[in-house]
């Protein structure tokens, strides 16, 4: 391919003119790299940038333990330019995984193209940006994916302990997302319900128990119905996973560890006002806590319990009526009864 016909199409220069592009032409040079070489390794003194003009790179960085792969190129995607601005050596190593063609600008033909063509450095300033961009979006990515990874295990680790399986949690929080979703599509809780706290109450509902290792065995683990002073100390786990929460925002001021805490404190007050562990009433309760309620016993219904056996459809159906307006939120109940047969189908994807 042209020189020229590369730049047209390159993440560089494809907004130049023609005789913009003209310019520049004699600064690149083609070199090919066949298949298992390494275009550069991470460590090198930067020497030259890149344009990918076939082939496959891959670019990847070592990360304390083994390697990960940051990218792989497009056709066209400038590589290795960090390096000549920064005047650092190579922060990630570029390898080519096919027989590779680029077109490689030297570090002085770099700079002199920076110091004497205007739109070279505009057009080098608008890469920088969405370089920038696009690296808080991954580095942002990583610490949600990491986030999201740790409060599943922190809730697992409260489930392990628990009769309760593992699936109970992935049924809770799609109970979760529909109850907010449908609410938010019936026109309530406009205020609150955005798509922000849709997302964010099916990453922090499966830990509405984690106070429940706090709990001891002998109480947790109980088969059969527990005494009154056991359900006394039972009862603690809200409060205690309420403490964990509140310990864990001291530390960080994380918007989403907030509504962690209101699902793991107040998931067992009741809309009636006679729950625990604060005895809040209607809508003094968090609505993600109100939510997580009809969730979490819609659910403990439906399945077998060390306290109770599983109950059937119509029988869990029944209870949820009763317990309308006494236990759960009116409309939020409202939402599981009309489309119960949903919920249904949900429990029974995820069954154990
Ligand atoms: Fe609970
Ligand atoms: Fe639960």
């Amino acid at each position: 391919m042209e020189i020229i016909n590369v730049l047209k199409i390159s993440t560089l220069s494809h907004f130049m003119s023609d005789d913009e592009l003209a310019l520049l032409v004699d600064s690149y040079e083609m070199i090919s790299y066949s298949s298992g070489s390494v275009i550069f390794s991470e460590g090198d003194i930067s020497e030259k940038m890149f344009i990918l003009v076939s082939g496959m790179v891959e670019i990847t960085q070592h990360m304390g333990v083994g390697e990960r792969e940051l990218k792989i190129l497009n056709i066209g995607e400038c590589f290795g330019e960090m390096g000549l601005i920064t005047g650092e050596t190579r922060s990630a190593s570029a390898l080519a995984k096919t027989d590779v063609q680029t077109l490689a600008l030297s570090h002085e033909k770099f700079n002199n193209l920076l110091d004497n063509h205007p739109k070279f450095s505009k057009s080098f300033l608008k890469l920088l940006v969405e370089r920038i961009k696009h690296s808080e979006q991954t580095s942002n990515n990583y610490i949600l994916d990491a986030y999201h990874t740790v409060l599943l295990s922190l809730s697992n680790l409260a489930e392990a302990r628990d009769n309760e399986t593992g699936s109970h949690l992935f049924r809770v929080r799609e109970y979760c997302k529909k109850l907010a979703q449908e609410l938010s599509i019936q026109g309530y809780f406009q205020d609150t319900i955005t798509p922000l706290f849709i997302e964010n109450i099916y990453i922090v509902s499966p830990i509405h128990d984690i106070g429940k290792v706090a709990i001891a065995d002998n109480i947790l683990l109980k088969p059969g119905k527990l005494d009154e002073d056991e359900f006394s100390i039972m009862k603690k786990h809200a409060k205690y996973g309420g403490d964990i929460l509140n310990k864990l925002m001291e530390e960080i001021d994380f918007p989403t560890f907030k509504m962690a805490y209101n699902v793991a404190n107040h998931h067992h007050e009741r809309f009636d006002g006679s729950g625990y562990p604060d005895g809040l009433k209607g809508n003094d309760i968090p609505l993600e806590a109100r939510i997580m309620t009809v969730s979490d016993v819609f659910d403990a219904l439906l399945t077998k319990r060390v306290y109770k056996p599983a109950f059937d459809q119509e029988t869990v159906k029944k209870i949820v009526q009763e317990e309308n307006g006494r236990l759960f939120d009116p409309i939020i109940a409202g939402i599981l009864l009309d489309q119960f047969d949903e919920f249904i189908a949900i429990y029974e994807k995820y069954a154990d």
